[in-house]
């Protein structure tokens, strides 16, 4: 079926503030054309990111009553770790305020202030992964499938790791490669699964080189709906027993619970080994707080233990995986240039091919991002030559794809906004020649989407 309707009604609505294209052109100018400089009510329908954004259920906010606040062994704990291990059966799980606290403290176990020299291998780190691992020094190495690169061509498991990569890397620099890592979905690599014959074979050849694996498992569950659909001999298995079986192959996980765990705050670092655990809550009592807490408050690990127990529901994966279908197929059909097959949380549109007048060194993604905002309303975020292409010399290069992403919060619009968000890019589509290129005015050392300040060039967004 093309529908298939949201598992759920709407209890408490949000208005939208309306604003019109004259009013957009003059906001996101005062904004300096930087999508994070807008204000959140300037947005009609705000695609900058799946986490944290997602829609509470009723269990959920009743949940938040129950929350204990005391500062060692609160029942509200207690529940979090339950659910968290009902899904991911590790020995230790040490609560974080969101998932790149989890990444910064197993990046501070892993190096013990001695980064230099190391690697660690990931099909793609996210960027905050990444961050985390070169501020210590570590070596960030992307292994993912070479298919991964090409937008157009379809492949089941474009997330997977290359194995012959991973193990020619094993064995060049095994001294030097503290642990592996897989990220589900691959965030970067456009939301795309990897496949559990992938997740086994690293796991097999981490035995060989007795290396440990970890896990990013920020968007599980879209993962595991994945492998349901489209692996060999797991058509029959539960969601919640493919998950069992991914996380049995780990020896620790990093989580952000602001995406599959529906919770608006919160993360959490598990690991098997006794030592590591122990440097972790060490760690984690000198940055985020006691280790029945974290960075969170019992009301928050309350809704996270809910949020588990939802997101691995059935009906809720197959509106969420086709929700997010329906607007990439919409988009096929108009002749939009998107990551072909949908991911599971964002629609991915391959700028250098809707804009190839604008150089990647004008940032063609940023333009394509600036538009939409204009036209519709839409905010979504840039993934190209903007984010990644300053180097650590200074220097500029072109980032390996010029991407936009409209990632979907969970459970938040409906497909009558979906079908305007198809709506504004066939009103786009008449214009895309007249698009401008980009130009950097100011941009901080790293990190410099976040507050970079740009400008259009020649005659401007019209
Ligand atoms: N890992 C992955 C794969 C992520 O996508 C993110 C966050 C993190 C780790 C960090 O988690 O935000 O809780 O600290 N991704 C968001 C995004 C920010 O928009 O894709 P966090």
């Amino acid at each position: 079926m093309r529908t298939i309707i949201e598992p759920f009604r709407i209890k408490t609505v949000e208005p939208i503030r309306m604003t019109t294209i004259e009013e957009r052109r003059e906001l996101i100018a005062a904004a300096d054309y930087n999508l994070f400089s807008l204000k959140s009510d300037d947005v009609l329908i705000d695609l900058l990111t799946d986490s944290g954004t997602s829609a509470m259920s009723t269990n959920q906010w009743a949940a938040l009553m129950k929350g204990d606040e005391s500062y060692a062994g609160s029942p509200s704990f207690y529940r979090f770790e339950a659910a968290v291990r009902e899904l991911m059966p590790f020995k230790h799980i040490i609560p974080t305020h969101q998932g790149r606290a989890a990444e910064h403290i197993l990046t501070s176990i892993i190096t013990q202030g001695k980064g230099k020299g190391m690697i660690v291998p990931n099909n793609t780190h996210f960027d905050t992964t990444r961050a985390n691992f070169e501020d210590a020094g570590i070596d960030a190495r992307d292994l993912v499938i070479e298919e991964a690169m090409d937008t157009a061509l379809i492949h089941p498991f474009k997330g997977n790791m290359d194995l012959q990569k991973l193990e020619k890397l094993l064995s060049e620099e095994s001294a030097n490669i503290p642990m592996v890592e897989i990220t589900i979905t691959n965030n970067a690599g456009g939301g795309q699964p990897v496949s559990m014959a992938n997740i086994r074979a690293v796991k097999a050849l981490c035995d060989k080189f007795n290396k440990p694996l970890i896990i990013d498992s920020a968007r599980f569950a879209e993962n595991a709906y994945f492998i349901k659909l489209r692996e060999d001999g797991y058509q029959d298995k539960s969601v919640k027993e493919i998950v069992r079986e991914i996380f049995s192959y780990a020896d620790g996980m990093t989580m952000s619970a602001k995406k599959d765990a529906f919770s608006n705050m919160g993360g959490w670092l598990a690991l098997n080994d006794d030592e590591w655990a122990e440097r972790a809550r060490t760690r984690l009592i000198m940055t985020e707080g006691f280790p029945t807490y974290g960075g969170l408050s019992g009301r928050d690990m309350e809704c996270i233990a809910i949020g588990l127990e939802e997101i691995v529901e059935e009906d809720y994966l197959q509106y969420r995986i086709r929700s997010i279908q329906y607007i990439n197929e919409g988009l096929d059909e108009l002749g939009v240039p998107v990551m072909k097959p949908a991911g599971g949380h964002a629609i991915f549109i391959d700028a250098s091919k809707m804009l190839p007048h604008i150089p990647a060194l004008q940032y063609p993604a940023q333009a394509l991002a600036i538009a939409l905002y204009i036209q519709g309303g839409i905010r979504t975020v840039e993934i190209g030559s903007l984010m990644f292409g300053r180097q650590a010399d200074g220097s500029e290069k072109p980032a390996a794809m010029e991407l936009v992403r409209m990632a979907m919060p969970r459970r938040v619009y409906t497909q009558a906004q979906a079908d305007y968000i198809i709506e504004i890019f066939e009103q786009l589509r008449e214009n895309t020649s007249n698009i401008p290129g980009m130009e950097i005015s100011y941009e901080p050392e790293s990190l410099r989407h976040f507050t970079v300040k740009m400008k259009p060039m020649g005659a401007g967004f019209r």
